[in-house]
């Protein structure tokens, strides 16, 4: 295998980047990336979460109202602010935030007239990546500027795929797009996975759903499938993710068994580095 001394170093002093994208909204991006993010801190890991949508969910999700603050994600892409002084802690050991808020969306049109502008998120997380275990992306529901940021920023992709009849449509889109970044921005980027998400038992289709996107995602697909549940629903609106809100639900197990997932495949990649 041929890795590079570079690769080496990077790959044990710097944190992974996971970008969590698909340009429909509504899907659990969101919802994932605050949980991953969450249950990968429970596990003993630094992580940052990084809030790439306008809209702020993932900050109001862990708490943060970002409406209250001077600064955010903004200002760091724009402005070149120091990401140190935006990133904040959360309530989780070992979880930070970079937050978002309106703003942003003006980001996306500023952008277009700026240098390196498909550069932009990479260069603020090259300054924090040595502190981090993980930083994981949570991205717009489009494929704009700040989704592009995102990708250029990442290591690898996860995309949540909601479960229901034409899920694989509209993904061949993202596709096209993560090929064009691969080609063109960032070669070494990767397919992370397919995470099935708002799954629901009692609807026959779902189950073919499953099915489906296993035999033709491009990709590999989490084993780990989200069901769709309340209790996933409710606890952002307490500003907490679902391990603190109800650990043990089944939404919460779920998470749980993605992160096992992600966590064992970062096992396997150390173990094959260890080999040459
Ligand atoms: N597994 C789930 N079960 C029930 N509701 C969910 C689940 N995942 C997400 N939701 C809810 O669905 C809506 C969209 O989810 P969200 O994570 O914000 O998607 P996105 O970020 O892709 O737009 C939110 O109201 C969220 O609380
Ligand atoms: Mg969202």
């Amino acid at each position: 295998m041929g890795y590079t001394m570079e690769s080496i170093i990077y790959f044990t002093f710097m944190a992974k980047v996971i970008g969590f994208v698909n340009q429909k909204g509504g899907v659990g991006k969101t919802t994932s990336t605050i949980n991953v993010a969450t249950y990968l801190a429970d596990a003993g890991k630094k992580v940052l979460l990084v809030d790439l949508d306008p809209q702020g969910n993932a900050s109001s999700g862990l708490g943060v109202d970002s409406r209250r603050l001077e600064k955010n994600l903004y200002h760091a892409m724009i402005m070149g602010l120091p990401p140190q002084e935006i990133i904040l802690r959360t309530e989780k050991e070992g979880l930070h935030i970079i937050p978002a808020a309106q703003d942003l969306a003006g980001a996306e049109i500023e952008m277009v007239h700026i240098e390196s502008r498909e550069f932009r998120l990479h260069n603020v997380l090259r300054q924090v990546r040595p502190y981090y275990d993980h930083i994981l992306i949570d991205s717009p529901p489009s494929l704009g500027l700040l989704t592009i940021n995102g990708l250029v920023a990442s290591d690898e992709v996860v995309i949540p795929v909601q479960t229901e009849y034409y899920a694989l449509e509209g993904l061949s889109q993202l596709l096209g797009t993560i090929e064009l970044v691969r080609e063109h921005l960032q070669p070494n980027l990767k397919i992370g996975g397919a995470l099935l998400t708002l799954y629901d038992r009692r609807n026959r289709l779902a189950r073919q759903v499953v099915n489906e996107v296993r035999a033709h995602f491009p990709g590999p697909v989490f084993d780990s499938v989200v069901p769709r549940s309340v209790r996933l629903a409710e606890a952002p609106s307490f500003g907490k993710s679902i391990l603190d809100f109800d650990a043990f639900s089944k939404g919460a197990r779920a998470y749980k068994g993605v992160v096992r997932e992600i966590l064992e495949r970062e096992e396997e990649e150390k173990k094959k580095l260890k080999v040459i």
